[in-house]
């Protein structure tokens, strides 16, 4: 006899299950309409974006585009990649539609990306990311408002435990500077250095700070830091959020060594981290990236958002025990003996058509009472709606309360149905 291999999924790659679904549908309705509630409109791009956007925006020499990028080339010999993360792609669409060029644009997206990391809780190569970006707003104002946001979707979920760390990187004349006495540094200690940071050295060495190699950690620890060589604006600009933070009473932790893992930022970094998820406890992240715009070859356009990965958000969730509610039905229609499906399905359609937001299961497959009902009290319905050969003979409705044992079980006339079903969902 032979037997058929079954097919699992990829690694790192997962399936989000029925009973995982409400906590995912609770997370996305709460961000939505949060961000409704601040004027910002949501964009969907394609997954699948050309390589050359990503190389030109996150950079060359960083991990994602490094090592971690899901790239292939099409059947036409052009080279595409699985997007790793949404800003590109967002800029990408921004200019190719007219949206960025002299225009305040505020949007948001929810979507998939793919990173081939080693996976790990927390870490996944196919991940889920809500994003937001602006477009047009020099700041500080909007980098504020985006850090006030993020920390009331905190307080909407529930959740408690995540710290603020901010930073500059400043402008591109003061990363200059800084990358100079940076260099000068690590140069000092190349011995010290890992194969990888010998080489971000000559081409990247702001990346050498973003490394997770513990035994550099004493080494970056000590490096100079980038608020020594601030220009003006970028000094002011961070001065500025930091008072407007204050006054909304948000606390931050200053943190010099956070550079983030994509070479497009300027000034305002940020990130929201929490201790509570091991190692990978940074549930979003974000800042400025002024020269991004111009960079891929539309007008200069400040620019500002950040990216937070939903998995991460719900770990958080459950591990603080936040249990979003379950979404039960309010009936469950049963029929019992020939003859009451053809009127059952159609009384369910009634239901449906006059009671706005019901939520009616109608069992399909049949069935003794037993088997029926025990699928109705399985389903979390309140009430089981039960139609018999007698009932139907008396166009009467039998309605059983499932969870309420006070109340009682009632014959109801099929004309009263409606009025009664109508109080149920008060
Ligand atoms: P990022 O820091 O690379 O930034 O990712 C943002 C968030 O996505 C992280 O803080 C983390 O919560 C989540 N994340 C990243 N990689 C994984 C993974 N492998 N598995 C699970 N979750 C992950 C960006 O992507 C920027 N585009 C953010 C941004 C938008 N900056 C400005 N605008």
């Amino acid at each position: 006899m032979s037997k058929t291999r079954t097919i699992k999924s990829i690694r790192g790659v997962h399936d989000i299950l029925p009973t995982d679904s409400p906590s995912w549908q609770h997370f996305e309705k709460t961000f939505s309409s949060l961000l409704d509630s601040y004027g910002y409109s949501e964009i969907r791009m394609p997954i699948i974006e050309s390589t050359e956007l990503f190389k030109r925006s996150i950079g060359e020499v960083t991990d994602i585009v490094e090592k971690e990028m899901y790239t292939f080339t099409d059947r036409n010999e052009s080279s595409l990649t699985l997007r790793p993360e949404g800003t590109a792609g967002c800029v990408r669409a921004g200019i190719q539609h007219g949206l960025l060029y002299n225009q305040q644009q505020r949007l948001w997206y929810n979507g998939p990306m793919f990173r081939r990391e080693r996976p790990q809780k927390g870490r996944y190569r196919q991940f889920h990311q809500v994003g937001v970006e602006t477009f047009g707003i020099t700041g500080p104002d909007i980098d504020a408002e985006l850090i006030a946001m993020t920390a009331r979707l905190w307080q909407l979920l529930g959740l408690k435990n995540i710290e603020l760390q901010l930073n500059s990187i400043g402008s591109n004349a003061s990363r200059q500077a800084y990358k100079t006495v940076l260099v000068e540094y690590f140069t000092k200690h190349y011995d010290a250095l890992d194969e990888d940071s010998q080489r971000r050295l000559s081409t990247n060495p702001m990346r050498i700070l973003d490394s997770k190699n513990p035994q550099l950690a004493k080494l970056i620890a000590t490096a100079p830091s980038i608020l020594d060589h601030l220009d003006d604006d970028s000094q002011q600009h961070f001065d500025q959020l930091k008072n407007l933070l204050d006054a909304m009473e948000i606390q931050y932790t200053i943190n010099t060594r956070l550079v983030r893992g994509l070479d497009y930022y300027s000034k305002t970094v940020f990130e929201w981290v929490t201790t509570e998820l091991g190692s990978q406890g940074t549930v979003c992240g974000g800042g400025r990236y002024d020269g991004l715009v111009e960079q891929l070859g539309s007008k200069n356009t400040p620019a500002c958002g950040f990216g937070m990965g939903i998995e991460r958000v719900l770990d958080l969730m459950e591990a603080q025990g936040i249990v979003p509610k379950q979404n039960k039905p309010d009936f469950y229609l049963m029929m019992i003996g020939e003859g009451t499906l053809a009127k059952g399905m159609q009384l369910a359609e009634q239901i449906r058509q006059q009671i706005p937001n019901v939520k009616l299961i109608t069992h399909c497959g049949e069935g003794s009472f037993k088997s029926q009902i025990k699928r109705a009290d399985k389903s979390g319905a309140k009430i089981a709606l039960i139609i018999d050969n007698k009932a139907l003979e008396n166009q009467q409705i039998i309605f059983n309360p499932l969870r309420d044992r006070e109340q009682p079980q009632q014959t109801i006339a099929e004309d009263k149905l409606i009025a009664i079903l109508l109080n149920q969902m008060v």
